[in-house]
């Protein structure tokens, strides 16, 4: 296969996340219900990306963020503006990459198993909509590819999707 990394046989990220952007285009290309498609896409991304243990969506509410469709373990429900690697991304409205929780000063931890995090914000026009928050129980399995990949994704999504509220 030409897009497979010789170390641990599996695509290259930046193929592996094309793939997964078609996929969800395809998704979402006859639906633009708002859960339909996050619930959608966290289950695409759980069961499509290597060594995660959770994957989803947080919706800004005020001044929180709440639960949103994920897949994993329960989570914690509601997380204030500047609070955890949610948090802090929703406020800067930046991705934030985490390498290894335990070092992230304020992480919320929902799922001990989880040592490494990273957070892409939902920014429609000049608007805050939430965040997209993925675990791994693998220190450091996140880096400026899935951030890059990631954001590509969440565009997809926010060009597909009408979201209220
Ligand atoms: N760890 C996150 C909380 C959400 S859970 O990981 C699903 C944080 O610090 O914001």
């Amino acid at each position: 296969m030409t897009h497979r990394d010789p170390t641990d046989g599996r695509e290259d990220k930046p193929t592996a996340y094309h793939d997964l952007e078609r996929q969800l285009a395809g998704l979402c290309n006859d639906e633009r219900d708002g859960i339909a498609n996050t619930a959608n896409m966290a289950a695409l991304l759980y069961h499509g990306l290597p060594d995660l243990n959770w994957a989803g969506f947080y919706f800004l509410s005020g001044h929180e963020l709440v639960l949103g469709p994920f897949q994993g373990k329960v989570a914690c429900v509601r997380i204030g503006m500047g609070k955890g690697v949610c948090g802090t991304a929703a406020a800067r409205r930046q991705t934030v990459i985490v390498p290894d929780v335990h070092e992230f000063p304020g992480h919320i931890a929902c799922d001990a198993d989880s040592r490494s995090e990273i957070v892409v914000p939902l920014v429609q026009g000049d608007r805050l909509l939430g965040v997209l928050d993925l675990d791994s129980p693998r220190l450091a399995r996140f880096d400026k590819e899935d951030g890059a990949g990631l954001e590509t994704l969440v565009a997809t999504l926010l060009r597909s999707t009408d979201f209220t509220g």
